[in-house]
């Protein structure tokens, strides 16, 4: 594609001889308002080389600039030159680049041959599935679905928490109290309930505690009474695990959870013995992290039994092994801010250059109006309870305002759902926020069914067009109401680029919002199905590839996009 920016350093460098290009284009800046031109050179760094004022300077420039075709304008505001785009050359570049490329639209290449490990949900087993989790799930899938449009090969995986000696109390909770009929029935709310009970008797009795150690013990070592337990809890569980991720769609290539990474931590053991990061304190093992201001790791306890910490440097040494990632990224909250600061550097210590790949993309709690969620205190909202009133709301909205769509139950969980994941994946991942049942319910303002519905309108204008879109005079859309869409609608690939760096989803649901008030303002002030064959064609095109420009975006935060709503 042209690229304008550089055009438009051409040139400037072209008349100014004392600053290199590189320097140029470094100066030039994209001024949110466009009035003037979508690219300003500021004179103000020259005026020192030059020593005349800015305002000077920027006439003496002007006047050595040929016309050129690809803007309109080239002009001086006071210290400024400024660069209005040629409206015709951008419409028709755009919109024959949406045409060809449709569902890929937006799309590139950046990463091709790369390998991206990413890293999401990685719930609990015999934990509920609550509305905190809808963060790691949904910010890492859609990374996972981000990195893949540009080009990356992509590896989704659930580090599902499986292993621990939280599952040595559980196995302990269910020879006491446990009831196999209800736990089938309802797992994760039965399993909680024996767990919860397990921690209040253990603080009478803290023997519990001993077993419990003591049966983890034995699932370590693959005694088969606990091992049978401990399979079964775990495929309990996810069974009601998969039935919230195929409502999200959201999907995962593995499902390697802690309990995968067991049988290599002999061997992880050894090569820190081997490389002296592991140090034996009384009879636990500890990586010092005292010179580089971090509390020690436990690594391993006084029975030998692994931690969390070190399972996740055996799925990390996996990880590259298996995968030989180019970048390994970690979607999990920020109160692990340290646990993930600690394991790279251990792993920085175990001498793998590979260390600066691994990222912790951090994200910040909900909370719930009530206090913060909490399992043990009963402040649980489930996730799956909220899709499913998203999805009963919108089923009434819908059939109070057009009772006759086809597909309604479908419809309506595309855009309830949609609605939850999209207010998800609207705010800057790093910030709290606290869960509010109205708010998720209400469908005003930015938000995921706004969006979806300017999509299926635009479906809907192209259904009922009826011309082929061909020999399309792009001068035509001159207007500020199809040129502030189209300029939009230009902008998307950077956009996706970004959200990509900044691992920052939110930068696409931002970005396709805008898009969406942008064709709804280009639609009521422009007709489309008119007469005059010439601008109706125009402005189809327009309308078809603001509809791939906005389905691609819903696609990259795991929306779908009805045709009819
Ligand atoms: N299961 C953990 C939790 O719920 C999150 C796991 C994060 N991933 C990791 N590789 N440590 O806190």
């Amino acid at each position: 594609m042209i690229d304008f920016k550089n055009i438009a350093g051409e040139i400037l460098s072209n008349a100014i001889s004392e600053m290199k290009f590189d320097e140029i284009i470094k100066n030039i800046e994209v001024p949110k308002n466009t009035e003037m031109g979508e690219y300003a050179f500021p004179c103000f760094r020259l005026a020192s080389i030059y020593k005349k004022s800015p305002n000077v300077i920027a006439q003496e420039i002007i006047g050595k600039i040929n016309e050129n075709e690809n803007f309109e304008k080239i002009a001086v505001a006071g210290p400024y030159i400024n660069f209005k785009i040629n409206k015709a050359i951008l419409s028709k570049l755009i919109i024959e680049e949406v045409m060809e490329k449709k569902d890929k639209f937006g799309s590139s290449k950046t990463g091709e041959g790369k390998n991206v490990v990413v890293e999401y949900s990685s719930v609990n087993i015999a934990k509920p599935f609550h509305m905190g989790h809808i963060r790691s799930t949904m910010i890492g899938y859609s990374l996972y679905k981000i990195y893949n449009f540009l080009g990356y090969n992509t590896i989704g995986i659930n580090h599902l928490g499986d292993y621990g000696t939280q599952f040595g109390k559980l196995i302990v909770a269910y020879k006491l109290w446990g009831n196999k009929e209800a736990i089938e029935k309802d797992p994760i709310p039965e399993l909680l309930k024996i767990y919860v009970k397990f921690h209040k008797e253990a603080e009478e009795k803290p023997e519990l505690d001993d077993e419990a150690r003591a049966w983890f013990t034995k699932l370590e070592n693959k005694d088969e009474e606990a091992v049978e337990l401990w399979t079964w809890f775990r495929s309990v569980s996810l069974v009601e695990f998969e039935r919230v991720y195929n409502m999200l769609g959201v999907h995962f290539d593995y499902f390697t959870g802690e309990s995968f990474y067991s049988d290599m931590i002999p061997n992880l053991l050894e090569e820190m013995k081997e490389k002296n990061v592991i140090k034996d304190d009384e009879g636990i093992g500890i990586v010092e992290l005292e010179d580089y201001d971090m509390p020690n790791s436990v690594i391993t306890k006084s029975d030998g039994s692994s931690l969390y910490i070190t399972r996740d440097l055996t799925a990390a040494k996996y990880r590259k092994e298996t995968f030989n990632f180019d970048k390994n990224i970690y979607v999990v909250g920020s109160q692990q801010n340290l646990h993930f600061k600690q394991w790279k550097k251990i792993i920085e210590l175990l001498g793998y250059d590979w260390a600066s790949d691994c990222v912790h993309v951090p994200f910040g709690m909900v909370g719930l109006e009530e206090g913060s969620l909490s399992t043990r205190n009963g402040r649980v909202v489930f996730l799956e309870d909220v899709l499913k009133k998203a999805v009963e709301k919108t089923k009434e909205i819908i059939n109070e305002k057009n009772p006759d769509l086809e597909n309604k139950d479908k419809v309506a969980e595309q855009v309830g759902v949609g609605s939850v994941v999209f207010q998800e994946l609207s705010n800057n991942r790093i910030k709290d926020y606290t869960f509010s049942w109205e708010e998720t319910l209400s469908f005003e303002g930015e938000t995921g069914p706004y969006v979806q519905y300017a999509h299926a309108r635009a479906c809907s204008v192209l259904r009922n067009a009826n011309v082929e879109l061909e020999h399309i005079d792009y001068s035509l859309l001159d207007d500020k109401y199809s040129f502030d869409l189209i300029r939009e609608i230009s902008k998307f690939n950077s956009v996706v680029e970004k959200a990509a760096v900044k691992y920052e989803p939110s930068l696409v649901t931002r970005y396709i919002t805008h898009l969406a008030q942008l064709f709804n303002r280009f639609y009521h002030e422009n007709p489309i199905l008119i007469d005059d064959i010439e601008l109706k064609k125009a402005r189809l095109a327009l309308v078809m590839s603001f509809k791939y420009a906005v389905k691609n975006g819903l696609a990259l935060i795991a929306l779908e996009a009805p045709e009819k709503m």
